[in-house]
């Protein structure tokens, strides 16, 4: 079997058309809406990463504000800069990119943050509400891996769900969201014993735990469907996610590929959350 390809940058391009005509929509209501970004420190990755969610806000017609800060910003500095955010009627969403520099307790950042503009999904209220069901701001990741497992029509109900990795960003929400579509679910972590034995049983086994080529052919269940969430270099410093691509492609029955599976839908996932917080506002 050669897996079918879930193309991240194509359902991106569909689902940000759409957001386009929320947007207008919203305009049409005297509204734009606003996105700012806050990056502290000099962090490559964080930057590419930041530069990227700029330009996708511009793609479908929210306005964004950068903020940069240099890495000796202090707390205390960057909890006001968030409550100006927080004041401004003209900002619906707020996103501080993690990791903070290491002087800076980032759940105290992200607890500072209005629920009703965390459009990561992050604080206390919106992790609590996806733990009881309720809506509330899904974090971007793994919200993107839903729509894409909804997209190839993967029936979730009864299904074996494992998640690699139990970070608060991506392995926990996943794992409530693939709960609360009636999957039976496993999460599996660095302490975890026979981690292949657990994989085995994937109906849609989820890799998000930022080690290269992890997950290889033998662990995965022939016609599992694979979500690699991975954004990892390679020996060569080529961009390669948790699973070992060229493998498992003959094994399972779909794969995302990294670059150009995950990535683009987190981003996705973060224009879909700013525009609902616009349209929130105006309900
Ligand atoms: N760092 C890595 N992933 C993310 C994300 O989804 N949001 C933020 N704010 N920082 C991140």
């Amino acid at each position: 079997m050669t897996a079918q390809l879930i193309d991240g940058v194509a359902l991106s391009r569909q689902l940000r058309a759409a957001l386009r005509e929320r947007v207008a929509a919203l305009n049409g209501r005297g509204c734009r809406p606003g996105l700012a970004v806050i990056l502290v420190g000099d962090d490559p990755a964080s930057q590419v990463y930041v530069r990227n969610k700029v330009k996708a806000c511009a793609e479908v017609g929210i306005h964004s504000v950068l903020q940069t800060h240099p890495a000796s910003l202090t707390e205390q500095a960057l909890l006001q800069h968030i409550d100006a955010l927080n004041a401004d009627p003209a900002i619906h969403g707020i996103l501080v990119q993690l990791p903070l520099p290491p002087h800076i307790d980032a759940q105290r950042v992200i607890e500072a943050i209005a629920p009703d503009k965390d459009v990561d999904g992050f604080h206390v209220a919106n992790a609590g509400a996806l733990m009881v069901g309720q809506p509330g701001f899904r974090p971007c990741t793994p919200y993107g891996c839903m729509k894409m497992l909804e997209h190839i029509g993967c029936a979730l109900r009864g299904k074996h769900a494992v998640v690699i990795g139990r970070s608060n960003i991506v392995g926990k929400p996943m794992a409530m969201l693939l709960l609360q579509a009636h999957a039976t679910v496993t999460i599996c972590h660095s302490a975890t014993a026979e981690l292949a034995h657990h994989t085995r049983q994937a109906d849609v086994l989820v890799a998000a735990v930022g080690r290269p080529a992890l997950v290889t052919a033998d662990m995965v269940k022939p016609g599992a469907v694979v979500i690699d969430v991975g954004m990892n270099r390679d020996a060569t410093g080529k961009l390669c996610g948790d699973v070992d691509f060229e493998g498992v492609r003959q094994v399972a029955s779909w794969i995302t590929p990294v670059p150009g599976g995950v990535g683009p839908m987190t981003i996705t996932m973060l224009l879909t959350n700013t525009v609902e917080a616009a349209e929130r506002r105006l309900t």
